[in-house]
């Protein structure tokens, strides 16, 4: 069934597609590009502040320049002096004006729910739109804890676009979230900037805390106490630098290569460690991985490392549930981990991954079963038994970590890989193949017609 706004929504399946050859060994020093949760939030947080923030290391992928672009539309000035550096002049709490046109958030799922909870306060009425991806995206999630504040926010069908009336007086909530996600929990406190009193949010486990640490440096009233968020309303942000470090989610596709295939140490440098985000690093070191944390140190309000990493033979593992939220973009790269390791690997406790870009339980069970690897799909994971990956064509399902994910497969995999449909890799990596080739895969990207 096709809704008419989904097939005029921007965004199609793209002739791009990776070759992927078997390559053997990995070597050498790497950095990966800023982190995306951060980017969005530092330019959403800067736009309505007090003043002005430099942003330094901003990430320049799709997704994020959705994001740029959005808060100009609102009326914020913003300059890009120099490569993954942004100017923002804060329009100031209650400076953003109206966009005549729809807000296109192109496929960015953080973008459209952390719009959600800022445009919800706002004087003004928006629309939020995106691609065809964005457009199957579940938003009924966001919009039932900032109705619970008094917004005014219609979905179709539990789906975008999302209409947002302006001109509400918001009030605080005491909320529980249903599921463990730091964007519902993000849109709550956004709005609640604008609400007079506390409003605290509860999460069901612990999820990734950049927005809190975000709202502290630009000067809000926040306390966090566990799985417990209150922030006091209204709230005045000032304008302030913001580093943003190496993306976690990034540099995690070649923590699990070097771990399949590095010869000697594989360094990642610069990279975001925010404990909030570093699953993958305890899940791979209970499957046997080496990985260690240098150089540690704080970049702003976000811990940050080298990371150095060395091959080892990987053994499966059932994986704790707790891990999970700490890790939820990172299941894509486990999977191959997993295919590759001795004995079987099981993730339960993951049905989020089947509302990410793609249905990435799906997905990525399609493409281990391609090749060669049995993989069973369950209906909050995966069960994956290790074994020798062959070659075979894999379709991404225009799902950018999993085209990612299947690329670094070629450090195993016994024959070529072809990739199908990876342009949305942009969305969150630009230079991933430049960046691959250089620690010696041999990835090659190339439009068919
Ligand atoms: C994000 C939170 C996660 C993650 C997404 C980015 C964020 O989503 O999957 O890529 O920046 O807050 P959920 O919070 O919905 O799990």
């Amino acid at each position: 069934m096709t809704r008419p706004d989904v097939a005029a929504a921007s965004g199609t399946v793209s002739g791009l597609r990776y070759r992927a050859r078997p390559v053997t060994a990995l070597r050498g020093a790497l950095t990966v590009p800023g982190d995306k949760s951060i980017s969005h939030r530092a330019l959403m947080l800067a736009g309505i502040a007090e003043g002005s923030t430099r942003i330094n290391g901003f990430l320049e992928s799709e997704d994020c320049l959705a994001t740029l672009h959005a808060m100009r539309a609102l009326g914020v000035a913003i300059d890009r002096p120099q490569p993954q550096v942004v100017d923002v002049q804060g329009a100031g709490m209650h400076g953003l004006k109206g966009s005549p046109a729809p807000l296109d958030m192109v496929n960015a799922g953080t973008a459209m729910r952390l719009f959600a909870g800022l445009l919800a306060a706002q004087r003004f009425d928006s629309v939020l739109t995106g691609d065809a991806s964005l457009m199957e995206r579940p938003m009924e999630r966001v919009a039932t804890p900032l109705r619970a504040m008094g917004a005014v926010i219609e979905t179709h069908s539990g789906r975008p676009p999302l209409r947002i009336r302006g001109g509400q007086r918001l009030h605080p909530v005491d909320y529980e979230l249903p599921v463990a996600s730091a964007q519902l929990k993000s849109a709550i406190l956004l709005a609640a900037l604008y609400a007079e009193g506390v409003t605290a949010v509860t999460e069901p486990a612990v999820t990734r805390d950049h927005s809190e640490r975000m709202l502290r440096a630009f000067g809000a009233d926040i306390a966090i106490q566990g799985r417990r968020v209150r922030l006091q309303g209204p709230a005045v942000l000032r304008g302030c630098r913001v580093e943003v470090p190496g993306d976690f989610s990034s540099a995690a596709f070649f923590i699990v290569a070097a771990s399949l295939a590095a010869e000697g140490l594989l360094t990642i440098r610069n990279v975001g460690v925010n404990p909030t985000r570093t699953g993958l690093v305890e899940i791979l070191r209970r499957m046997g991985a080496e990985i260690r944390l240098v150089n540690e140190r704080s970049g702003g309000a976000e811990p940050v490392a080298d990371l150095e990493i060395e091959r080892r033979e990987l053994r499966g593992i059932v994986v704790p549930h707790a891990l999970v939220p700490l890790a939820i973009d990172e299941f894509p790269a486990l999977f191959i981990a997993a295919a590759c390791a001795s004995g079987e690997t099981l993730v339960t406790g993951a049905e989020e991954l089947r509302v990410k870009e793609s249905d990435r339980i799906a997905v990525m069970a399609e493409g281990l079963n391609t090749l060669g690897i049995h993989a069973e799909v369950l209906a909050d994971g995966l069960r994956i038994r290790g074994g020798k990956m062959g070659g075979g064509r894999i379709d991404s399902h225009g799902d950018h970590r999993i085209a990612m994910a299947f690329a670094i497969a070629s450090a195993r995999a016994s024959g070529a890989l072809e990739i199908v449909d990876v342009a949305n890799v942009a969305t969150s990596f630009p230079g991933f193949v430049e960046i691959a080739r250089q620690i010696g895969f041999d990835i090659e990207s190339f439009v068919s017609s």
